[in-house]
């Protein structure tokens, strides 16, 4: 089934200038581009994004870093998309990832692990809809 899911790239790959090598990794999967843009959060609109993570030990570190420089953020649009692209990515803790994955590969530690990935429809949908309109998918 056709799904979209929403990824970032974080701000640790975009100051490495891994950007354009994580969009070719996309591109050469089979994912649709539907929509992207590159913005810089604020702390807030970081908090935001992350609230179901508001109790989380990690929270403020998170939201400081996800603050911390610009981020590129995706709409992506594949067969069963959101795993597609959770597995391209590999486990969020890079020391666990798997050979050949994003984070294997360009993440620095657990928490500046280079890309994001929705975990489920539902977090998929607040995702999506967190950074772009519907007209805006395309
Ligand atoms: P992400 O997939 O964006 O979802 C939540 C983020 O919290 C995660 O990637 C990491 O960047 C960050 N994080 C920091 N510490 C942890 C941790 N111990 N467990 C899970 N996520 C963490």
């Amino acid at each position: 089934m056709t799904e979209r899911t929403l990824a970032i790239i974080k701000p640790d790959a975009v100051e490495r200038h891994l950007a354009g090598t994580i969009i070719q990794r996309i591109e050469g999967e089979g994912f649709q581009i539907r929509a992207m843009r590159r913005l810089h959060l604020s702390k807030t609109q970081a908090e935001g994004f992350y609230a179901v993570h508001r109790e989380r030990p990690f929270f403020a570190s998170l939201t400081e870093f996800m603050s911390s420089g610009p981020v590129i953020v995706l709409v992506l649009e594949a067969p069963d998309a959101i795993k597609k692209w959770r597995t391209l990515m590999g486990a969020t803790d890079p020391a666990k990832a798997d050979a050949g994955t994003m984070r294997k590969e360009f993440a620095q530690s657990i928490e500046r692990n280079a890309t994001h990935g929705s975990d489920a429809p539902d977090t998929a949908a607040y995702e999506m809809g967190y950074f772009f309109a519907g007209v805006e998918l395309v």
